[in-house]
């Protein structure tokens, strides 16, 4: 295939704010006494926020001890903490190799779109300097569901007017690979978790491999 659109991921694709993401989290549990590891942080990746909390509440047998307020009250919380970790961030926060290849499929008339979960995305984007790079920012606060479903990459495609075969997700979360095949398109995984069913039809293990020449090229050799 030859992309029109490649749909980014922001969260571990444009930059590691899944590192204060687990941070936030870690600060939250500590708190209210709740089990939180690592490893537990993996199945957050491309969730929403409310659905995190579920799975943190989930993994802690404490599914029903909170209402839905309480509930809503954890999760700004959380975002409050998240809000203060990300206000550092500099256009250096930009993983390795971005810059480079957003600048590249512009050049080539290739269009960009963010496709992320979160609500802060265009905060992010405004302080890493890249905002006026995208074509269009999906907006998380209206996607109806969140990956694995394949809404936000549609709603990309969508608004780029372009069918879904024409577009590629690039991600680093299992849920966001799953969402991208949901809808139609080829994947690009960068570190994706393996999994023996949801694979990303073109694996990087670091942003510093994306190159638009190689992509192309691997991405023309897909059946
Ligand atoms: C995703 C992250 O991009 O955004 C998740 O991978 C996060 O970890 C989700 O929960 C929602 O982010 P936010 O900024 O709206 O809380
Ligand atoms: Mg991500």
């Amino acid at each position: 295939m030859q992309p029109k659109a490649f749909l980014l991921d922001l969260d571990g694709v444009i930059t590691d704010t899944a590192q204060y993401h687990y941070l936030a989290w870690s600060e939250l549990c500590q708190t209210y006494g709740f089990r939180f590891s690592e490893a537990d942080n993996e199945r957050l990746k491309g969730v929403s926020r409310m659905r995190s909390l579920e799975i943190i509440l989930e993994l802690n047998g404490k599914q029903n001890t909170y209402n839905d307020a309480e509930k809503q009250q954890l999760t700004v919380e959380k975002n409050d903490r998240y809000v203060q970790m990300i206000r550092q961030m500099t256009p250096a926060d930009i993983l390795p190799g971005v810059s480079a290849f957003l600048k590249d499929c512009r050049q080539a008339g290739i269009r960009l779109a963010v496709a992320s979960a979160s609500r802060n995305a265009p905060e992010i984007l405004r302080l890493l300097g890249i905002a006026h790079l995208f074509d269009y920012v999906a907006d998380a606060a209206k996607i109806p569901n969140s990956k694995p479903a394949p809404d936000v990459f549609l709603v990309c495609s969508q608004a780029l007017d372009l069918p879904p075969a024409c577009c590629v997700g690039i991600e680093d979360a299992l849920a966001g690979v799953q969402a991208i095949h949901a809808a139609g398109m080829p994947a690009v995984g960068i570190r994706v978790a393996p999994h023996p069913v949801h694979k990303p039809d073109i694996a990087l293990t670091s942003t510093a491999e994306l190159s638009l020449p190689d992509l192309l090229k691997q991405l023309q050799s897909l059946s």
